[in-house]
């Protein structure tokens, strides 16, 4: 189990999911960092894609996963936060994907758009697969240039 420490936030639309799969990554043995929301009363996602990227960036975990409607509002915001690589997936292949080229830190999904089952299957693929490195690295690289505005 490469990345055992993981954080998870969600807005109203997702809290469901983001219990769903606390409980889900627990039950595998990971350490799950829950940053709330707390119930489904109505909250604004940004609050909460800010404090899951701070605390992955603090090296409270290794990897983050944040729910939402449509994943859509969370990656956005989260990846206004430098060192952040956060990514939408509805789909296995980006889910893996993201990890191996992006080296992405964040997983959004969208509560309204994947069932219970489809979300849990994209969660394990995105905490079990690594970065490969290489002419990656150098990409992901020109993406923290991009944070600095470096040319
Ligand atoms: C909340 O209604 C919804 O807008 C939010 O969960 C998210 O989908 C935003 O991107």
């Amino acid at each position: 189990m490469e990345n055992k420490k993981l954080a998870i936030a969600s807005d109203h639309a997702g809290y469901g999911l983001k219990n769903f799969l606390a409980d889900h990554f627990r039950k595998l043995g990971y350490e799950v960092t829950d940053l709330g929301t707390d119930s489904e009363k109505s909250c604004d996602y940004p609050v909460f894609a800010e404090k899951l990227a701070d605390f992955i960036i603090s090296g409270g975990a290794d990897l983050g996963i944040l729910c939402c409607g449509t994943g859509i509002g969370m990656s956005i915001a989260a990846n206004k936060v430098p060192g952040i690589r956060a990514a939408a997936c509805s789909d296995t292949f980006s889910a893996k994907y993201t990890r191996l080229h992006n080296d992405a830190n964040v997983l959004c999904l969208g509560a309204r758009v994947v069932g219970e089952g489809l979300a849990a299957e994209l969660a394990d693929i995105f905490v079990t697969t690594g970065f490969e490195g290489g002419k990656h690295a150098r990409r992901v690289g020109l993406i923290t240039g991009i944070e600095k505005r470096e040319k």
